[in-house]
C-alpha cells in the first residue's frame, strides 16, 4: 500500500498520475532528475514528458546525477525533448545526438554540478523529479538506490515531484547520509574522516509544501551492462594486485590498503573483483558507483565498509542483492555525489582511485571521453574528481581496441581529461607502469616497455627515439603526433599498411 510509504499524511492528496505531474514541466525549464549510473532514476515522469512532446513544442535542460537507465535518455532524445544535458550520460542514441551537435552536452566533474547551482553560476532548477522509497513524517524524501545530485536538486528547486517506487525495498531507509556543505566563504570542513563517517541525515530535508506531486511507480532500475572478466581484464587485475602487494611490502600501506574507488565499466569492475583472491583484508571503499564487485568482496569477507553514491548491479546481482539489502546495513552508506567525489574528502582519506582510460599516451596523459579526439563517448564522470585528489591515481585500459586496429597507447592523446601530473600508474594487460617520481623521458620509456601491445611497441619506440633527437622536456614530433589517429580514420587501422600485411 503506497500510503504506508507516505508517512506525512497531509501529502496523500498529492498523488497523481505521471501525465498530470509531467504537466508541471514547461517548455524551456531546467529539470533536475534523480539517477546515477542507471540507479534510482525517475522512471515515469520523463516518459510522460516524451509523450507530450509528440504534440507540443517542449525542450528542457536536463540535469541528473549521472547516466540514466530505463532508456530514459534514448526516449527523451528521440522525442526531441533535450536541449541541454549534463553532467554525464552513457546512452548510444543520446551520444549520437550530442556528436551531431543537436543536444548541448556539458561534460562536468560530477562533484561540481550542484556547487555551480548553489552559487547561482548555473540554473536555477525549476523542477526536481526525485525517486523515493518513502516520505518521512516530516516530509523528508528517502532516496532509493542512488543519491547523486538529488538532495541539492530538491533543496534548490521551486517545485518537487516525487516518484514513489514501490519496488524499491524499504530497507534502503537508513542507508543514506545526506550532508550538504555549508555556504562559502565560511564553509566548515566536511566531517567525513573515514569511509564509515556518518555526517548527515538519512533523508533529504525539504519543506513538504514544495512537493507539488507524488507519482507512484513500480518499475525496477535497469541492470548494468557489465561483461564478465576475460583474460585481459584478469591480467590487468593481476598486475595491479602485484603492485599493491609491493606497496604493502615496502611499508607504504597495510594489507587493508586505503579506501578504494573504482570507476564504471567492465574493466574497473573486473579489477576490483580480482581483489577477492589477493592477500588483502578488511578493505574499505570510498567510491561513487558500487558495482557487482562491491557485493562480491563483501560476501567473500574481504570488504568491511563501502561508501558510494549509487548501487548499480547486473541483472543477476540486482535480483540477489536488493531483496537482502538490509543485511548490508551498517556496512554501506550512500552519499550525495558532491561528498562521495569531494576533493577534500578524497585527499583526506588517501583514496586509491582506479579508473578506465579510452587511450593514454607515452607520457601518461589520459583521454577518458573522446573517441579520436572529437566523438563523445560518455563523459569524464567522477574520474577527474578522483584522479586529481587520490593518494594513488591509477588508470587501466586494454592495450588494444577494435580487434587491434586501435592501440590504446598512442604518441599523443587526441583529447586530454587527466594530464600527466595527475596520473600515477598506468596498467594494461601487458604490464604496469609506475610513473611516480619519473620525468617525461623516463615515463615514456616505462610506458612503452610495460604497457604498449607488442604489435605497436616498435612503432611507439621509433616515434619516441626520433622525438628525442629533436630534444625538449617532453619530446614530440608535432607533425606526426596524431598520425596514428589519422591513419585509423583513413585506413581503418592505426597500423601502417606494410606492417599490417606482415
Ligand atoms: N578508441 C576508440 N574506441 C575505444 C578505445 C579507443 N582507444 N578504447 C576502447 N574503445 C571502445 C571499445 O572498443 C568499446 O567499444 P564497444 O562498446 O563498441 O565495444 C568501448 O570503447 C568501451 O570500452 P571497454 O574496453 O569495453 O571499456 P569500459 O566498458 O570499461 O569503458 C570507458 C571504458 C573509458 C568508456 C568508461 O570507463 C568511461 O566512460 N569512463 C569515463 C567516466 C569515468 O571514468 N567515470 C569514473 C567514475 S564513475
Amino acid at each position: 500500500m503506497y500510503r504506508d510509504r507516505i508517512r506525512l499524511k497531509s501529502l496523500w492528496g498529492k498523488v497523481v498520475p505521471a501525465e498530470e505531474a509531467a504537466f508541471l514541466i514547461k517548455d524551456g525549464m531546467t529539470v533536475g532528475m534523480s539517477g546515477f549510473t542507471r540507479a534510482g532514476d525517475a522512471k515515469a515522469v520523463p516518459l510522460a514528458l516524451a509523450e507530450r512532446a509528440a504534440s507540443e513544442n517542449l525542450k528542457i535542460t536536463l540535469m541528473t546525477g549521472a547516466s540514466l537507465g530505463n532508456d530514459v535518455d534514448r526516449i527523451l532524445t528521440e522525442a526531441g525533448v533535450l536541449a541541454r544535458r549534463l553532467p554525464f550520460q552513457a546512452d548510444p542514441v543520446l551520444r549520437k545526438a550530442i556528436n551531431r551537435g543537436e543536444v548541448m552536452f556539458v561534460d562536468q566533474h560530477l562533484s561540481e554540478t550542484v556547487e555551480l547551482l548553489r552559487s547561482r553560476q548555473m540554473g536555477p532548477v525549476d523542477i526536481a523529479v526525485i525517486e523515493a522509497c518513502a516520505i518521512t513524517e516530516n516530509g523528508g524524501i528517502v532516496p532509493t538506490t542512488s543519491i547523486g545530485n538529488s538532495a541539492t536538486f530538491a533543496i534548490l528547486a521551486e517545485k518537487i515531484i516525487v516518484e514513489l517506487n514501490l519496488t524499491q525495498p524499504l530497507d534502503l531507509e537508513g542507508m543514506h547520509d545526506v550532508y550538504i556543505p555549508t555556504r562559502r566563504p565560511f564553509r566548515e570542513p566536511i566531517p567525513v574522516v573515514t569511509a564509515e563517517s556518518r555526517a548527515g541525515l538519512p533523508y533529504i530535508p525539504i519543506d513538504p509544501s514544495r512537493i507539488a506531486a507524488i507519482v507512484v511507480t513500480r518499475k525496477q532500475d535497469s541492470s548494468a551492462s557489465i561483461l564478465p572478466p576475460d583474460d585481459e581484464t584478469n591480467a590487468i587485475a593481476g598486475h595491479l594486485i602485484e603492485f599493491l602487494g609491493r606497496e604493502v611490502k615496502q611499508g607504504r600501506m597495510s594489507r587493508s590498503l586505503a579506501p578504494l574507488q573504482a570507476g564504471i565499466g567492465t574493466i574497473a569492475n573486473a579489477v576490483l573483483h580480482g581483489l577477492i583472491d589477493g592477500p588483502f583484508h578488511d578493505l574499505t571503499m570510498y567510491s561513487e558507483v558500487l558495482q557487482d564487485s562491491t557485493f562480491e568482496l563483501f560476501d567473500a569477507g574481504k570488504l568491511t565498509f563501502a561508501s558510494g553514491s549509487s548501487i548499480t548491479l547486473s541483472a543477476g546481482k540486482y535480483a540477489e542483492v536488493l531483496p537482502k539489502i538490509g543485511s548490508y546495513k551498517g556496512r554501506l552508506l550512500l552519499r550525495p555525489q558532491e561528498i562521495s567525489n569531494h576533493p577534500e574528502v578524497i585527499r583526506r582519506l588517501g583514496v586509491i582511485g582506479i579508473n578506465t582510460a579510452l587511450e593514454c599516451d607515452i607520457y601518461g596523459n589520459v583521454n577518458s571521453t573522446h573517441v579520436n579526439g572529437t566523438q563523445m563517448m560518455n563523459g569524464i564522470g567522477g574520474s577527474g574528481d578522483f584522479a586529481r585528489n587520490s593518494h594513488l591515481a591509477i588508470f587501466v585500459t586494454k592495450s588494444l581496441a577494435k580487434g587491434g586496429a586501435i592501440s590504446s597507447v598512442v604518441p599523443m592523446v587526441s583529447h586530454v581529461d587527466h594530464n600527466e601530473h595527475d596520473v600515477d600508474v598506468l596498467v594494461t594487460e601487458v604490464g604496469l607502469a609506475d610513473l611516480r617520481g619519473l620525468a617525461p623521458r623516463e615515463r615514456a620509456e616505462t610506458i612503452i616497455r610495460n604497457c604498449v601491445h607488442p604489435s605497436y611497441r616498435e612503432l611507439a619506440a621509433d616515434y619516441h627515439r626520433r622525438a628525442l633527437q629533436r630534444g625538449g622536456h617532453t619530446p614530440h614530433l608535432l607533425e606526426e603526433a596524431f598520425a596514428w589517429h589519422t591513419r585509423f580514420q583513413q585506413t581503418g587501422s592505426m597500423m601502417p599498411k606494410p606492417l599490417a600485411a606482415e
